[in-house]
């Protein structure tokens, strides 16, 4: 029976090494939790980093450990980590996808040299792993040489490539150096797939201006072959999330939550440690309110989740040391005997904890500067099983597409941030009904079991009108 790899940079869940044992623990990021529930099926597997620096003498147990998940770890040394992960991955990539790239972006080439070595090495294991028939789908900026490497041995193989972040506009790609190498890694793939057509729009820009290859409409024809190139909004489980909220574990935590804060409004926020979230712009509009509306002052509280990320990243470690300095300097300002403005949560939570969180906030602020998709504002969404509640979300995340009955702001404006938390705070139950049941339905149908049907269902549908035309 044929089956699925599924390839990405990180494996569903981490290693961490604790007194000569090794525990795992589920990654953080909307790729790992949003495939981590669909890809058990069948016999597929997962081909990927498992998050740590593995001694040789130790990785045969750890990929013992590993198989029993289907997972197949790709073992990276603390030179790739430096120069592939730190460095190409999110010290270029990321910045530039997210447009966050200056004149004062380096270009490494020994980071590049290891972004090469390091996608060849995944080809290894996956062409290890690969029989007859089966399909490959490879995800993520980490990953964009794998297609065409693949290809080059195995062109018998379904090859499926998604980006989960924003493909930026060709002014912003063309920076890199090595541009036209990555388009061309990724064309190595049957079909293409980004969460929103903006994405698809830039990405097919690039292909034409840098390599330049023929485009039209939505194929590119790559050396004869067609090449397809789509957009998939990514969804979520929907049933886990909605079905969480009526666990004891679930309800009793969010009890304690409502106790704890029965004399305030809750707003949540959740995201991984990353500039691209707008974290120190929402504490500002926080700080704004205050200034501006002094009865909002002891009424309201930010809970603001950040899980630690990328920190070893100087970037990253200068973020964190900024929404610290931020943090203090508001709650020391405005904080009473018996209240507290921001309650700061520099750790990762429990799916049970997270879930009580969703479920009591009145509020959840949604703010990237930046993001592909978002996934915890969909999270926020099927999670209000009383049609209660209201999302703020930035115009920048790819989930704002699908999400219009959201308050949608431009996150650049502080002051429009500010007043879409008040007009949250005091909208009507009704209005509120209205707008989360219209977006709980969309949530619930595109949900993340559809994503993988229609991508799958549409690299089929290529990979045979690519036979049929040899
Ligand atoms: N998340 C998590 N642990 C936490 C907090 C969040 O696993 O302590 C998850 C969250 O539920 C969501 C993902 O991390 O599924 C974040 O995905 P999103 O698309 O919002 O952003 P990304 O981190 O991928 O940029
Ligand atoms: C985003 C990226 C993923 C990445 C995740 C966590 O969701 O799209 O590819 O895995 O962030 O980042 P990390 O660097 O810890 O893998």
């Amino acid at each position: 029976m044929s089956k699925t790899i599924i390839v990405a940079n990180r494996l569903p869940v981490k290693i961490q090494e604790n007194n000569n044992e090794f525990n795992l623990m589920p990654s953080e990021g909307g790729l790992a939790t949003g495939l981590g529930s669909v890809y058990k099926t069948d016999n597929n597997i997962w081909i990927g980093w498992p998050g740590q620096v593995i001694a040789e003498e130790k990785q045969p147990e750890v990929t013992e450990n590993l198989k029993e998940l289907s997972l197949v770890p790709v073992y990276l040394t603390q030179d790739e980590v430096l120069e592939f992960y730190e460095g190409f991955s999110n010290d270029v990539l990321w910045p530039v996808f997210h447009y966050y790239a200056s004149t004062y972006t380096t270009y490494k080439p020994s980071n590049w040299d290891y972004y090469q070595s390091v996608n060849e090495k995944f080809a290894r294991v996956i062409l290890q792993h690969c029989d007859y028939g089966d399909t490959i789908w490879i995800h993520d900026y980490q990953l964009l040489l794998l297609p065409t490497l693949i290809r080059k041995e195995r062109p018998d193989l379904s090859i499926g490539f998604f980006l989960h972040i924003p493909f930026p506009s060709h002014e912003m790609f063309r920076l890199i150096p090595w541009r036209a190498e990555l388009l061309r890694g990724m064309l190595g793939a049957d079909l293409i797939g980004f969460h929103t057509f903006d994405d698809v729009r830039h990405f097919l820009s690039s292909v034409s201006r840098i390599l330049p290859m023929p485009v039209s409409s939505n194929v590119i024809t790559c050396d004869e072959r067609s090449v397809v190139v789509e957009s998939f909004p990514m969804g979520i489980d929907e049933q886990k999330y909605a079905g969480l909220t009526s666990m004891p574990e679930v309800i009793e935590q969010a009890n304690q939550i409502k106790d704890i804060y029965k004399n305030n409004r809750l707003i949540l926020s959740i995201d991984r440690l990353d500039y691209s979230k707008g974290i120190l712009q929402r504490l500002q509009a926080l700080e704004l309110l205050f200034e501006e509306h002094p009865e909002y002052i002891g009424q309201i509280t930010l809970y603001m989740v950040v899980v630690p990320s990328r920190d070893t990243v100087p970037q990253y470690m200068h973020l964190h040391d900024q929404i610290d300095k931020k943090v203090g300097n508001i709650n020391a300002k405005y904080r009473t005997i018996d209240w507290t403005p921001v309650s700061y949560y520099y750790r990762s939570l429990s799916i049970e904890t997270l879930s009580a969180l969703y479920s009591t906030a009145d509020v959840c602020l949604v703010n990237p500067m930046r993001d592909g998709m978002n996934l915890v504002s969909k999270e926020y969404v099927a999670s209000r099983t009383n049609n209660d509640g209201v999302l703020v979300l930035s115009e920048m995340a790819g989930a704002s597409r699908e999400l219009i009955d959201a308050i949608i702001v431009n996150p650049n404006n502080v002051i429009q941030v500010k007043d879409a938390i008040i007009e949250a705070l005091n909208m009507p139950l009704d209005e509120q009904r209205r707008r989360m049941k219209q977006m709980r339905s969309l949530v619930a149908k595109f949900n993340v079991n559809h994503w993988v049907h229609i991508f799958m269902e549409r690299l089929n549908e290529v990979k045979l009108l690519q036979r049929s035309m040899q």
